[in-house]
């Protein structure tokens, strides 16, 4: 009995694991595609146009918001470590939940983060409160 379960718990560990790189490698891809035109590749932003999200207090302490941010966009004057931002981000509404919970993952796992796995439903409930 207690053999069942250990192996019961091994699988649903290996298998968090297996998404985890999964999420990760498709949500570079993604942020490759998608974000990093504004952000780099490396996450440093640009000047005083586009923000860093390598080092940025946003992203470390907002997090509901930056699940928003992707199909929502951000508009209006932001601050990212001190700095004042003010140019509109265009969303892109037709990216799915997954897509978003791989952008996340890769986003909150990178650049010495290490929150571990986004799930689909964490993005779904996040996303329901997002500011319209
Ligand atoms: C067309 C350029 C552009 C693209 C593409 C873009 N952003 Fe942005 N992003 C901006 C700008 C400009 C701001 C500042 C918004 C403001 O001033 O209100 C910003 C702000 C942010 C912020 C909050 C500030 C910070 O630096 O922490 C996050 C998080 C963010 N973007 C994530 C993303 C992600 C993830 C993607 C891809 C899904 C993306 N952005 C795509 C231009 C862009």
């Amino acid at each position: 009995m207690i053999g069942t379960i250990q192996v019961i718990h091994f699988q649903s560990c290996q298998t968090r694991d297996a998404r985890f790189s999964q999420y990760y490698v498709q949500g570079q891809q993604l942020y490759v595609q998608y974000c990093s035109n504004c952000h780099q590749k490396d996450g440093t932003g640009l000047g005083l146009l586009y923000p860093p999200l390598s080092q940025s207090d946003f992203v470390d302490q907002r997090f509901s918001e930056v699940v928003c941010s992707m199909r929502k966009g951000l508009r209006g004057s932001m601050l990212v470590n001190g700095r004042e931002y003010n140019q509109p981000m265009p969303g892109i509404p037709y990216l799915t939940d997954l897509e978003v919970a791989e952008i996340t993952t890769y986003l909150y796992n990178t650049w010495g983060r290490n929150r571990g796995l986004v799930t689909v439903e964490e993005v779904q409930q996040i996303s329901a409160a997002c500011a319209p």
